[in-house]
């Protein structure tokens, strides 16, 4: 007990000391995209304003161009805080100067306003989400080596209650994508945008690019994917839920090969044969035999161990950041608006580090 106090006052200690350099921003604020008004079958006077989207952003005073739009499963807390409450991916690029924004689809979160009538039947879904988050194979049991301060009773029910109710269906994944490729669409978001979906969103991310009629969208990396894109032209018959397989005609399909790049991110305890492990490897293959850039990323392979269904809230987020950093390196995404490098500029890539681990 003694002991983990210690711990966690010298840790804190490091943390306050550390020179933090710190995020100036030009500008933030919001918008709604994307939506429909519908009339009052009643009186076509009475109108409704629905089914938008919410984007919330943060433009660093000197923007890099790629901007990074941050797109939640379960709400956009999963990008703002580490789990243990340190810094989530918005802070930790906002200092490495890319603009970012943090999406809510139709009906969830801030965009809740819908056009139909929506239903919330609560279901006692914490033990579900332990698991469905990967912290562990069973309810309270953790992965030895998870990558969540497992000690903090605190970090835990942060984790579990900050959750938006996700309406899983297939008309709502492409309500979703429509509002997005909107919003991509729109220039309101820039010109060159790079999604980074966390699992469902992936699938609706993917849509997106397929939906889209502007060369926008240059990447999404997407964090444990549930869910992918297949052309009609080979033997996969969609799904009929929220969860794919989604089914586009080829020549949509192929907008997802025109992007500069895509990577499908799995964590260590995701078993190969998982069936969106495997999805994710077929995609990746079709979209690189219609001339793309897709690839899929096992952390394990790269030395992160303990990684969860979120690994950009792990407690080595800053790790994943880092391998974030090389993929928009590598495909030229990290260029400033002002033509620019990084010279004497913090790039704040140290912010992630695990402190409080042990
Ligand atoms: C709708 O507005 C129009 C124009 O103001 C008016 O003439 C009409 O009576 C209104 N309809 C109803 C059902 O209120
Ligand atoms: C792209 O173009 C098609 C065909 O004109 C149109 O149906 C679709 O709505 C457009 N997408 C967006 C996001 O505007
Ligand atoms: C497509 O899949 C179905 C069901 O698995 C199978 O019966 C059929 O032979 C397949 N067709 C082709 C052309 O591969
Ligand atoms: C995955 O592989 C493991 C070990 O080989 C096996 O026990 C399990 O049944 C497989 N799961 C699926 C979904 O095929």
């Amino acid at each position: 007990m003694l002991l983990s106090i210690l711990t966690s006052v010298l840790a804190a200690q490091t943390t306050a000391e550390r020179p933090q350099k710190p995020i100036v921003l030009s500008s933030s604020g919001g918008f709604q995209i994307g939506g429909r008004t519908i009339h009052s079958p009643f009186n076509p006077n009475l109108t409704l304003s629905c089914d938008h989207g919410y984007m919330e952003y943060f433009l660093p005073s000197r923007p890099r161009k790629t901007s990074l739009v941050m797109w939640h499963s379960s709400s956009t807390q999963v990008f703002q805080n580490r789990w243990d409450g340190g810094p989530g991916y918005k802070d930790l690029f906002l200092r490495r100067n890319y603009p970012v924004y943090l999406w809510d689809g139709p009906r969830v979160g801030r965009a809740n306003w819908a056009c139909e009538p929506t239903l919330y039947i609560p279901t006692y879904m914490d033990t579900a989400n332990f698991a469905a988050w990967n912290f562990g194979p069973r309810y309270k049991q953790w992965w030895p080596d998870v990558q969540f301060p497992t000690d903090s009773e605190d970090a835990w029910q942060q984790a579990t209650s900050a959750r938006y109710v996700e309406y899983d269906t297939k008309a709502n994944v492409e309500l979703h994508a429509r509002a997005a490729a909107a919003a991509a669409d729109s220039g309101r978001v820039g010109e060159d945008i790079v999604y980074l979906t966390n699992s469902a969103a992936g699938l609706r991310a993917q849509l997106t690019a397929t939906l889209s009629n502007t060369t926008h969208i240059k990447g999404i990396v997407a964090y444990e994917s549930i869910g992918y894109v297949f052309p009609d032209n080979i033997n996969v018959t969609a799904g009929k839920g929220g969860f794919g397989p989604y089914v586009v005609p080829v020549e949509q399909f192929r907008k997802l090969a025109r992007l500069p790049a895509i990577q499908f991110v799995w964590g260590d305890h995701r078993a190969e044969n998982m069936s969106s492990v495997v999805e994710s490897r077929v995609v990746a293959r079709l979209i690189n035999a219609y001339g793309g850039n897709a690839r899929v990323v096992k952390l394990g392979d790269v030395g992160l161990k303990g990684s969860t269904h979120i690994p950009f809230a792990d407690l080595d987020n800053g790790e994943v950041a880092g391998l974030l950093d090389d993929f928009l390196g590598e495909n030229g995404l990290d260029g400033y608006v002002d033509g620019g490098d990084d010279e004497g500029d913090d790039d704040g890539k140290d912010d992630g580090r695990v402190l409080l681990k042990g």
